[in-house]
């Protein structure tokens, strides 16, 4: 590089040391508190958006969804047992077509799955969209707070 191609960026160099930006004014401490109070407000808020209120499930709700839903075909509670469905005890955390004593379809045993939160809700949602060609015959509970009671019950039976 030249002395003469260097001279304009020196001179842009300058122009900008001769007039440098004021200093920010530092914000007084209440401001600065309230500042990182609604950061974290923001941030409670945008992980509960990422996060659906499935933990917030009503249990009560969910017993009354369970009874109505799934009772026919699912059993839970110290006498479960399996029936028409495998018994749901301990569902949560479970491989899905894991139970010895239930005669599961293919699809449900090769399906990989392992029940949590957020499979189960998707199951319930659509089974056979979730696990094509299982043999569990239901539309589906389309509504993800009736879900949520649900799943917010099934985690009662440890
Ligand atoms: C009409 C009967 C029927 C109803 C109603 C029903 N299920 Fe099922 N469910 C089944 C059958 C049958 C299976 C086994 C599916 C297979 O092997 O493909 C099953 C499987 C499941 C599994 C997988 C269990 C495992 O061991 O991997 C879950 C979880 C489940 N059902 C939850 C529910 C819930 C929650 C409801 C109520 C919202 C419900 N089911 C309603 C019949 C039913």
């Amino acid at each position: 590089m030249t002395a003469r191609s260097a001279f304009p960026i020196f001179t842009v160099l300058r122009v900008v040391r001769l007039a440098p930006l004021p200093p920010r004014p530092p914000l007084p401490l209440v401001a600065r508190r309230s500042r990182v109070a609604s950061t974290l407000a923001l941030l409670g808020a945008l992980s509960a958006l990422a996060s659906p209120a499935i933990a917030a499930g009503d249990v009560e709700a969910g017993k009354a969804m369970f009874a109505a839903r799934c009772a026919s075909c699912h059993a839970v509670g110290p006498m479960a047992t399996s029936g028409f469905g495998p018994q749901l005890n301990r569902v949560v955390n479970r491989r899905a077509g894991s139970l010895p004593d239930y005669d599961y379809s293919t699809a449900m045993k090769q399906s990989g799955i392992v029940w949590d939160d957020k499979t189960l809700a998707t199951f319930i949602a659509n089974p056979g969209k979730t696990v094509p060609g299982t043999k569990m015959r239901f539309w589906g509970i389309g509504n993800e707070r009736k879900v949520a009671d649900l799943l917010a019950y099934l985690h009662t039976f440890k």
